[in-house]
């Protein structure tokens, strides 16, 4: 058993009230490697911004769950070596799909766990959710749960609006749980393929597609409920399009990628949304910048001097979000 305390990272508890009451949001960015977590932590250090660090599912099967904490560990010490007296960072996981894998990643020093119900039948989710609950504050652990499905890109519209988060559980799930954070679907999605190009308007000006809103109406009604609670969003990359461009013309093919509107996250990060995760976003960056390297320089083959650059556009990524769009600069001085 090794106590995140140990380990100088934070649960998510103090993070999320301050954000809350402050009205911004709390970045949660995946990463898998060393070149991702190097950039989030410059990033943070750099905007003295509390940061969550998000390892997934897959993320543990690629770069291995005991190297991922280590990597963790070190990311403090390398955040005070940067000149962040005091770093807030949370050790997370994202979408934990049992009591055992949130049980394990409790018990090896994370500090906060994500247990993804959503897909099952209400009850279910409440009794999955419970159980985690219970284990994880026995050691601080904070737990984020899921009540409603978030979109996959297959859907039809109509589908995406039945699976929205419904207000009127919001209360029971969180009461009989005892969760510290709840992720709502409000028609967000995971990946760079946000929405169909038949769901979307086209910009004449830009030539671009345009994404429907969100359902800012399910998060008032959320918020309404549970007043003051700490509310999630999931898919929240906004898909940058300069990115899209820059892949796309360095041999890329990706075609009517569409993300999350950034002054839509600006005004949720307003609200009782106090935690925007971000992964697609960073997958963009750290591509554009490699493609652009290969196509400009075959000849270079030292794995530095394009990880490098995908690093450096990475890390002006997570810090225009921080600044720009969650807001959450100077909140962890
Ligand atoms: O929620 C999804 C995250 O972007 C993680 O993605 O499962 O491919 O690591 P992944
Ligand atoms: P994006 O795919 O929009 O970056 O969402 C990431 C996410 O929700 C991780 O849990
Ligand atoms: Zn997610």
């Amino acid at each position: 058993m090794v106590s995140y305390k140990e380990l100088g990272l934070v649960n998510t508890r103090e993070m999320f009230a301050k954000a809350i009451d402050g009205g911004y949001a709390i970045p949660a960015f995946n990463f898998n490697n060393m070149e991702q977590l190097q950039a989030i932590i410059m990033a943070a250090a750099e905007t003295k911004s509390p940061v969550i660090l998000q390892v997934s599912k897959g993320a543990r099967a690629y770069a291995n769950q005991t190297l991922l904490r280590y990597m963790a560990q070190g990311a403090v010490e390398y955040a005070k070596e940067l000149g962040w007296e005091k770093p807030q960072i949370c050790l997370h996981l994202d979408h934990g799909d049992s009591f055992e894998t949130c049980k394990s990643c409790v018990d090896f020093g994370f500090s906060s766990v994500m247990i993804d119900g959503s897909s099952l039948p209400y009850d279910e989710n409440v009794a999955l959710t419970k159980k985690v609950v219970e284990y994880a504050h026995q050691f601080d652990v904070t737990v984020e749960a899921e009540l409603g499905v978030l979109a996959g890109v297959e859907d039809e519209v109509s589908a995406e609006e039945s699976h929205y988060t419904k207000p009127e559980e919001v209360v029971d799930f969180v009461s009989k749980t005892g969760c510290d954070s709840l992720a709502i679907s409000i028609g967000t999605s995971h990946g760079a393929y946000k929405f169909k190009p038949e769901q979307c308007t086209l910009d004449p000006q830009t030539g671009r597609l345009v994404p429907p809103p969100l359902a800012f109406d399910v998060l008032e009604g959320v918020e309404k409920q549970l007043p003051g609670f700490p509310i999630v969003l999931h898919g929240s990359s906004s898909v940058p399009q300069d990115e899209v461009d820059t892949i796309n013309a360095h041999g890329g093919k990706l075609q009517a990628a569409v993300g999350i509107p950034e002054e839509q996250l600006r005004k949720a990060a307003k609200s009782a949304v106090c935690k925007i995760n971000i992964d697609s976003d960073s997958r963009l960056a750290m591509t554009a910048a490699i493609r652009r390297v290969f196509d400009e320089k075959p000849a270079e083959f030292d794995p530095r001097k394009y990880l490098g650059p995908a690093r450096d556009n990475m890390k002006k990524l997570y810090i225009h979000k921080i600044v720009n769009v969650l807001g959450s600069d100077g909140k962890a001085e």
